[in-house]
């Protein structure tokens, strides 16, 4: 274990385009290779590490900052952390790729158009942004900030998840944080 090299794969990009869906599917990829690691979904942390945090762009920094230093805590200790928070403010994503380490953050944007999510509204929150009745919503009433070089862009209004994945797993092999042998593509 120790002898492994830790590393965070940040997961950045509006509510609904698919953040939690592609780190689980990593995570089951990484599992069937026998690759520990541990998620840390932004919906999860705001129920435990976050609790009582809202979305004011204090709080936000607030709930990053800690994901951000709990990834670090462990990617130090070669354990791989897979984080999907909206993260909509560039300079705090900045801060935890500094703290992280350059050579140990992957930060993957996950795109797809506000539209597409609008009509998606798998939670029903955007319907409720538009309405009104939820305030400082991302992509709507509050900003995002998008990645301007991300390592890996995804489509998801473009792409299967199948094909995101497969962009995110390439870009672990070709930075040597998965070994080849572990590849699926068989
Ligand atoms: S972040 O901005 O601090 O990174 P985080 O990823 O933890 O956000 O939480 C986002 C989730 O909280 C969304 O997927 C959505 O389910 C919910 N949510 C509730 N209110 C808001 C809001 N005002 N803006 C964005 N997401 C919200």
């Amino acid at each position: 274990m120790s002898d492994r090299k830790g590393f965070t794969v940040w997961f950045t990009g509006l509510s609904g385009a698919g953040k939690s869906t592609l780190a689980e599917a990593l995570s089951e990829r990484m599992k069937t290779g026998a690759l520990a690691h541990e998620i840390l979904d932004g919906d999860v942390v705001r129920t435990n590490l976050s609790k009582g945090l809202g979305f004011s762009k204090e709080d936000r920094d607030t709930n990053i900052r800690r994901i951000g230093f709990v990834a670090n805590l462990l990617t130090r200790h070669g354990v791989p952390v897979l984080t999907a928070a909206i993260s909509p403010y560039k300079a705090i994503r900045e801060e935890c790729r500094a703290m992280i380490g350059d050579d140990k953050f992957v930060e993957v944007h996950v795109h797809a158009p506000v539209e597409v999510l609008i009509e998606r509204d798998t939670k029903g929150l955007y319907k409720k942004a538009i309405a009104g009745e939820i305030k400082e919503f991302t992509g709507i009433s509050d900003p995002y900030e998008e990645p301007e070089n991300p390592h890996v862009r995804v489509r998801t209004h473009e792409q299967s998840i199948e094909e995101s994945l497969e962009d995110i797993w390439n870009h672990l092999i070709e930075r040597g944080f998965i070994p080849n042998a572990h590849s699926q593509s068989a």
